[in-house]
């Protein structure tokens, strides 16, 4: 028998709670759907912008100044979580690519040695810039919150944080080959990050944040 896409997507929220990551082949329209279906929130991850976002590589002069592009332009992005300086950050990404790109994206779970070290658990982070700054660690009961683009160490603690968040171990590649390629990743587990896109000026993936209530 045939799976439905709800059946799809439901073991797909299982298996990205359980691994961090799950990716699938299917028109976004059914995600945005399910979502509706299940009361997951659309978080918009910049004020005044939609709450679904085209991600494409933009070179550094040409990027939103508070975007990752306008650091990294199309180069290699370091790995964070999407909506680092939200006070709520959202539990899922969702990401979907309509035509294949030959730039994958790169993921990395923490493991819980380093989720639970003291650094990571108690360095102090000023996250966000000019009124919106406010005092972070980077995990919390809900789990991660590190966006190196972000947040700036404020002590000797989350200068050691920094370190460990971002040298990285093992890291997952997901490659957008086939056309409606979809990729899950837990926001609380998982950092994510492009790969160097400077080949690719025709890439283009939509990616909504929710809060779903799908992580631990
Ligand atoms: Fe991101």
């Amino acid at each position: 028998m045939t799976e439905s896409p709800d059946d799809v997507l439901a073991q797909m929220i299982r298996d990205c709670r359980q691994n961090g990551w799950a990716s699938s082949v299917m028109p976004f329209f059914y995600v945005e759907s399910f979502a509706r279906e299940n009361g997951w929130e659309p978080v918009a991850t910049r004020r005044g912008d939609s709450s679904i976002s085209r991600l494409k590589p933009t070179e550094t002069n040409a990027a939103n100044p508070r975007s990752i592009s306008a650091v990294s332009g199309s180069g290699e992005q370091l790995l964070h979580v999407d909506g680092a300086h939200l006070h709520t950050v959202p539990d899922l990404v969702v990401m979907h690519a309509s035509i294949p790109s030959p730039t994958p994206t790169r993921m990395w779970k923490p493991g819980f040695d380093i989720r639970h070290s003291h650094a990571v658990r108690h360095g102090v982070f000023l996250v966000g810039s000019g009124r919106q700054t406010f005092l972070a660690t980077a995990v919390d009961d809900c789990g991660l919150r590190f966006d190196p683009y972000c947040m700036v160490p404020g002590d000797k603690r989350a200068r050691d944080a920094w370190t460990t968040l971002t040298t990285y171990g093992d890291i997952h590649e997901h490659r957008w080959d086939v056309p409606n390629s979809l990729l899950f990743v837990d926001n609380r587990a998982v950092l994510h990050g492009r790969a160097k896109a400077v080949a690719d000026q025709d890439r283009e993936l939509t990616r909504v944040a929710y809060q779903a209530g799908t992580s631990k």
